[in-house]
Parts: C-alpha cells; structure tokens; sequence
C-alpha cells in the first residue's frame, strides 16, 4: 500500500499487557472495555467541554477543504467516534477515517462517507504518504511514551499529512491546580502511574516546541483552553465539575483504587468529597490545542 518507514519496533507496554491496551481505559477507568454505553457519555461530555471550551470543533484554518469532494480528513485515536461523527454533520463533503487501536468506534450506522478502522498507530498508519488534507489527534497525550511522541507519532502523522495539510493536536494537561486534598492524592496518584509508564502527564505542554522542532511543519498555531470546576460563574465549570466526579469515581473503582488501597466502600464518599473540594478551592487544569501546516516542497 505504499506506506515507507512506519512499522518502529517499540515495546509500547510493560511486557505483562496483553491485546491492544489504552492508558486512559487501564488507568481512569474500572470499566471493561466492552461496557461501551458508560464510556461513551464520559467521553461525549469531555468532547462537550472541549467544543465549548475552543468554540469550534478545530481551529486549523480548513474551511477550504471542508467543502472540496476530494479532501481526506482522519482522527487519529478517535475513540467512540464522538468527533468525526459531528464533523461530518457540519460539513458532510468530505471523506472521514477513524483509527483506533480499541474497536470503541460505532459499526453499523455509520455514514458512507466516514470508515473506522480497528489500527494501532505504533504499527505505522495504514495509509500511503501524502493522503489526508487534515489529520486530527484528540486527548492521546497520555496514550504514548513521550519517547514515542518524540520520535515516531508527530513524524507519523506528517508522513499520511499532503504537503500544505494541517495537523492538529489537542490534548489536556493532567496535572491538576488549586486541587482540595483528596483531589490532590488521586491527581498524583494518576501521575506517578503515567510516569511509571514513560508518559509524561503534561505532554500537553511539549506538542507545540517539539512540532515547532520538525523542519517538515511551519506556521504552527496554538491555542490554550482553561477549565474550571467548581466556580459555577463559569459556563462548562458544572459539566467539568460533574464530568471530573464521574472520572474520580471510576478510577477509585479500577486499577488506581487498588492502589491507593481504597475500599469500595468508600467511593461515594470520596467522590461526593471531591465535588466539594471542587467547590471550595476551585480547581483546574488546562488543554493545548497545536496546529501546524505540513511544508510545501
Ligand atoms: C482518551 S481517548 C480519546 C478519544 C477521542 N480522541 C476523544 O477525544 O474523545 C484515547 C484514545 O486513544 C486510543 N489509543 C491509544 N493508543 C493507541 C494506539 N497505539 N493507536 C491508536 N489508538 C490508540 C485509545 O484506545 C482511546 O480510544
């Protein structure tokens, strides 16, 4: 298929994992990945509060594109599809292709012009050089080694961009401000996991100097999101709020309860705790948007 140089020999895990993994399935989430309906509301409301928070579902300057027959567009790590499937709502023109390494992705349903595919990323995009007019990477940070973004994502994903394409990468920082003290246990807690890892929990704050690092970008744009919780004043701060909570919950149920030796008795009360805390010292985090025009040879 004319795809070069893409297949890297990583060891993407620790060598116990078996099967496609995911660090924010592993790590925020007790649910298995077949129960799909819970996971798809936490991930629709983060897709809510990142459309609010930047006003539009991209900021690259593509309108261009979105009305041309012949554009490609892929979202990379695209999860329940949530993105796409808007996208192709508001400009039904184009063609769209989903890769994730889980298939979380819908399968019947699905527009003629939008195809999912079941794809791990660290095996090399399944698509020749030069074929998408925009490539889109949404709260994947934590998904790679910053080893990994550092010498093989953003290359891969300029390899499948055409010359004059944008990509775009949009992902939170995780490491959390102003958090009430049970908040600040989990956050850290959450941290030092992805750091046992080799991910770097604040990989939201290196996309824009190590895309600014790669001759084969210019024009590289980027914008910055704040999201409070518990400062109701704020219009996303009460789904933010309620969306943080949710998160709290599901990882105090799964593997970073075990951790932190929480009964599962206490959850509720935790995660009830939290909502306060959020009240009271109002905390919050911040999400990068980097976007970066592929060179014209
Ligand atoms: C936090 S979710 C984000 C989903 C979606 N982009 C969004 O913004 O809602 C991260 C996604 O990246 C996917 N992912 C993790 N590692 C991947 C890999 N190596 N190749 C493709 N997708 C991967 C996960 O399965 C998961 O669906």
């Amino acid at each position: 298929m004319g795809v070069k140089n893409s297949r890297l020999n990583f060891s993407k895990k620790s060598p116990k994992q078996k099967g496609p993994q995911s660090n924010c399935h592993d790590l925020w989430t007790s649910l298995k990945t077949g129960e799909k309906s819970e996971h798809d509301e936490k991930e629709h409301l983060q897709h809510v509060i990142i459309k609010e928070l930047f006003k539009a579902n991209f900021s690259s300057p593509i309108h261009n594109i979105l009305s041309d027959p012949d554009a490609k567009i892929l979202d990379v790590g695209c999860g329940s599809g949530f993105w796409l499937l808007e996208m192709v709502a508001d400009y039904s023109t184009p063609k769209y292709f989903g890769i994730d390494n889980l298939s979380t992705f819908p399968t019947s349903t699905v527009p003629s012009n939008v195809k999912f595919t079941q794809h791990d990323l660290l095996e090399g995009l399944p698509f020749p050089d030069d074929t998408f007019e925009f490539v889109h990477i949404q709260s994947t940070g934590s998904e790679f080694t910053e080893a990994q973004w550092e010498t093989f994502v953003y290359k891969e994903l300029a390899r499948v961009l055409k010359p004059g394409g944008w990509l775009e990468v949009c992902d939170p920082e995780i490491e959390f401000s102003n958090c009430g003290p049970t908040l600040k246990q989990l956050n850290l807690t959450v941290c030092n996991c992805l750091m046992a890892r080799n991910v770097n929990p604040q990989m939201a704050l290196r996309h824009q100097s190590l895309i600014k690092s790669l001759p084969i970008f210019s024009n590289v744009i980027h914008e910055k999101g704040h999201i409070q919780m518990g400062n109701y004043t704020h219009k996303i701060a009460k789904i933010s709020t309620m969306s943080l909570k949710e998160a709290c919950r599901d990882a105090y149920k799964g593997p970073i309860g075990k951790i932190m030796k929480i009964d599962p008795k206490e959850v509720d009360s935790l995660s009830d705790k939290i909502e306060i805390e959020c009240e009271l010292y109002k905390p919050y985090y911040f999400y990068h948007r980097v976007c970066a025009q592929k060179v014209i040879t």
